[in-house]
């Protein structure tokens, strides 16, 4: 791996937290066997993953399943980076993960439409205000003298999970390949039950409407905050130096960091890199 600074390191034009992976490890998912009843959480870093990491969870609860997993990363852990040596060979199926990882270094057996894969996109607007808080107190991330610093980096795809805009782009246009369901961070915002629906219908899960319902709450801002097993506030303090995981969950937040000058630039930018995307971005909530 190429080291990029303190914090990040590059493999395959892929970014990564240093010192977390290796070369070996993501080559080894070349090989990577897939079950058809795996289940993958793909999204850019603070796309809204650990909401749609309890979401899943909890539509695929199972009261009779005797593997008791503390918490929601225990249960669907991070492909890329390995805790140890785990070996998911010898997991029960279905098998959950999450990941940050693009098409190319993904496991090959996925393209077959073999698996399930929910990927999350959230306006980068919101994305990148949302990253700048987060390496404030993720303890491994750069800090940043200012937004406008950060912001460079994060333009230039020098932050975790690289670019945004390859990332989304990527995804989408390989999308035809996979067994792949597209949900958007605002889309959940606005109507959560919804969003819901859609994941039990892709998953297979024929929830009725009061199990609907319970996920539903569990899964809302307010109630997944105060819930130990999703709320991210286990993360050792040395880690994680607030528990600021859930911090706003909010659209249009990038209005109170963003200046003028910040956003004609980044619109510049959006239209030339995703003209000829076809998905449209919910920006604030009176659009
Ligand atoms: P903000 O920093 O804008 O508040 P990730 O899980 O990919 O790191 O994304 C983190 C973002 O998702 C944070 O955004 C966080 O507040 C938001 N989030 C987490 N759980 C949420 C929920 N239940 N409802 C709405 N947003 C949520």
């Amino acid at each position: 791996m190429e080291t990029l600074n303190n914090y990040l390191s590059k493999y395959k034009g892929f970014v990564f937290a240093k010192g977390e992976t290796t070369a070996e490890y993501i080559d080894s998912l070349q090989h990577f066997e897939i079950r058809d009843s795996d289940v993958f959480l793909v999204t850019y870093p603070k796309s809204g993953t650990i909401w749609t990491q309890n979401i899943i969870n909890l539509i695929c609860e199972d009261a009779t399943d005797k593997t008791q997993f503390p918490n929601n990363p225990e249960k669907m852990p991070w492909l890329e980076y390995p805790k140890g040596r785990a070996d998911y060979s010898l997991r029960s199926s279905p098998r959950f993960f999450t990941t940050h990882l693009t098409p190319r270094l993904m496991p090959p057996g996925l393209r077959g439409k073999k698996g399930k894969i929910v990927y999350v996109v959230r306006n980068p607007k919101d994305n990148a205000v949302s990253y700048y808080h987060f390496s404030k107190v993720w303890a491994k991330l750069e800090k940043y003298k200012s937004f406008e610093n950060f912001l460079e980096q994060y333009l230039t795809g020098n932050v975790g999970g690289s670019s945004w805009f390859d990332h989304i782009q990527e995804w989408h246009s390989e999308g035809d390949q996979y067994n792949i369901l597209f949900l958007s961070y605002e889309d959940m915002v606005m109507d959560l039950r919804t969003a819901v629906e859609k994941v039990c219908k892709f998953l297979g899960k024929n929830l009725d409407d009061v199990a609907i319902t319970h996920v539903v709450e569990k899964a809302t801002f307010k109630n997944m905050k105060k819930d130990p097993k999703a709320n991210y506030e286990f993360i050792p303090r040395d880690l994680l130096l607030k528990p600021q995981f859930m911090r706003k969950g909010t659209i249009g937040d990038w209005k109170n960091t963003f200046t003028v000058a910040q956003n004609e630039m980044f619109d510049q930018i959006f239209k030339e890199r995703m003209k000829d995307f076809p998905l449209n971005f919910i920006w604030d909530l009176d659009n």
